[in-house]
């Protein structure tokens, strides 16, 4: 190990090697506290190169390396094992924005850019770069390609995956692809840009990209809806789609149990609709024509949906002030979860026919099974994707429910995604959490031909393994 240490001092300054196991902390446990580990050390390169010297070095001395971007992963992806020997490779050295593109609509980025600077710096140029989630302040676009990101704009701009046009990726053997051509169309044989989104580290290090960028919208129009039911709820979501098209950005959905856990810890985020609704709804249109075209069109739609009665009530927020405190409502309903404490995650997705006979039957048979649980369902429902979290009953010891019930309740939720032809991770990735679920739920042929994959791309099995799939 001495021989390692010393050949890596070549490459990287020693500031950049982090051994001390208060240094390494913040590295070696998750965003939610859920996965801990012990990593032999945290290395922080500042260039592709060094990346790539790293990597060439592990794979010389068989040392597994666990790529690591801001760590707001659910899944715990970005986490060491316990073996101690395993190194954290961080990224968020690598922090440059590379070029912004203004005829090709398109910026260059170094994987360690954390996801609001991008879209600041878009916004400079008078760009649009649409993705966006809860975690933007800390998550980096390195990640967010990982684990091809969604968040509250898919419906209307696709995942992280529909937005890249090209990478730069260091290979298990610490050789680096430049494939940042920034092309939208380039069909020479297998797409490796796409083999490597979403791999989780797995397959290579992602060390910059070229991410697709859209004109501004003129204005943005935001409104809280009630419904009843989430058969009224895709009703409204099918009448936007037929009446407003692309306009529609944003289509979230919360029930009333997931806001009152909000507004347990977080009592600023009142929901101002009446009279406690089961559900409610998120709705932003954004328009380039004008203010007054996109507010209309946006009356017009609720009118239609008041007649014919899908909707119970719905406030429009009067400013971007109001606009952004409905997002925030929306989006604080994570971190109330997490200071209630530990919950059980289950992103998944379902078409859209099947949601509501979904949630009705899951919900009736988690209910009866695990009594005076709290089922904290909200997500981006314009997707299909939920976020079906279970949090313990009121007033009983979390980690013990967790321990007895977690294993049960998965099953019974996972169940039912197969029983509905859905998916088991909509938009979070597979990391550890769902490793041992993915043969199940994928089939034998899926999983085999991803294992072959993996044996291809890195056969030596030192980017992130037990992750994603075990070899
Ligand atoms: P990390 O957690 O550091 O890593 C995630 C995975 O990617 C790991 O497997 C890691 O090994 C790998 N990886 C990281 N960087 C690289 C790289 N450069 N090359 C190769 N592999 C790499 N996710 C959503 O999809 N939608 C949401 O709406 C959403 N909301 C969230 C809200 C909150 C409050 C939080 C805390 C998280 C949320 N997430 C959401 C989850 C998380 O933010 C995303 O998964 C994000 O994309 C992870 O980015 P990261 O930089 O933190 O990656
Ligand atoms: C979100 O959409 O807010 C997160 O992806 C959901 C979660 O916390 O499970
Ligand atoms: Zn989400």
């Amino acid at each position: 190990m001495q021989t390692f240490f010393h050949q890596l001092s070549h490459i990287l300054d020693q500031k950049y090697i982090l051994t001390d196991d208060q240094d390494m902390a913040p590295y070696s446990t998750d965003w939610r506290k859920r996965f801990s580990g012990k990593a032999l050390a945290v290395v922080l390169p500042g260039c592709s190169n060094e990346v790539a010297a790293i990597v060439k070095l592990c794979a010389e001395h068989h040392i597994a390396i666990v790529p690591q971007g801001g760590h707001t992963g659910f899944c715990g992806g970005a986490t060491p094992d316990n073996s101690g020997k395993q190194i954290v490779l961080n990224l968020k050295r690598m922090n440059q924005i590379l070029a912004v593109d203004i005829a090709n609509q398109t910026i260059t980025v170094q994987a360690g850019c954390i996801l609001q600077n991008i879209q600041e710096a878009a916004a400079e140029r008078g760009f649009l770069f649409p993705l966006s989630l809860g975690a933007e302040g800390s998550c980096m676009i390195g990640g967010n390609l990982a684990t091809n990101a969604g968040g509250t704009n898919v419906l209307r701009y696709g995942n992280a995956r529909d937005l890249c046009l090209g990478l730069e990726v260091v290979t298990a053997k610490g050789e680096i692809w430049n494939g940042l051509k920034g092309l939208r169309k380039d069909n020479t044989g297998y797409d490796l840009r796409d083999l490597f989104v979403g791999s989780e580290g797995t397959l290579g290090i992602i060390t910059s990209a070229v991410m697709k960028l859209y004109p501004l919208p003129i204005s943005q129009w935001t409104t809280l809806v009630a419904t009843e039911s989430i058969a009224h709820t895709i009703a409204l979501l099918n009448l936007f789609q037929k009446r407003a098209s692309s306009l529609l950005t944003g289509f979230e959905m919360m029930t009333h149990e997931s806001l009152a856990l909000n507004e347990k810890h977080f009592p600023q985020f009142k929901n101002p609709l009446n009279g406690e609704p089961p559900f409610t709804i998120l709705v932003e249109l954004s328009d380039h024509e004008s203010e007054a075209h996109v507010r209309q069109l946006l009356e017009t739609i609720l009118e239609e949906a008041f007649t014919a009665g899908i909707i119970a009530d719905a406030v429009i927020a009067n400013s971007l002030a109001q606009a952004n405190t409905f997002w925030h409502m929306r989006e604080h309903i994570t971190l109330a979860q997490a200071e209630e404490g530990a919950n059980l995650k289950h992103d998944i997705t379902i078409p859209l026919s099947s949601l509501d006979e979904f949630i009705c039957e899951t919900d009736g048979l988690m209910r009866n099974k695990f009594p005076g649980v709290r089922i904290i369902n909200f997500g981006h429902l314009g997707d299909g994707n939920l976020h079906y979290n279970i949090a313990p009953p009121e007033g009983v010891d979390q980690k013990t429910f967790n321990t007895n019930n977690e294993k049960a309740i998965h099953e019974l939720i996972y169940g039912q995604v197969e029983r509905f032809h859905g998916s088991i991770s909509a938009e979070h990735g597979v990391g550890q959490l769902k490793l041992a679920d993915l043969r199940g739920h994928k089939g034998d042929v899926a999983h085999d031909l991803m294992k072959a994959l993996k044996r291809a791309l890195d056969p030596q099995n030192i980017l992130n393994p037990n992750k994603v799939v075990s070899i």
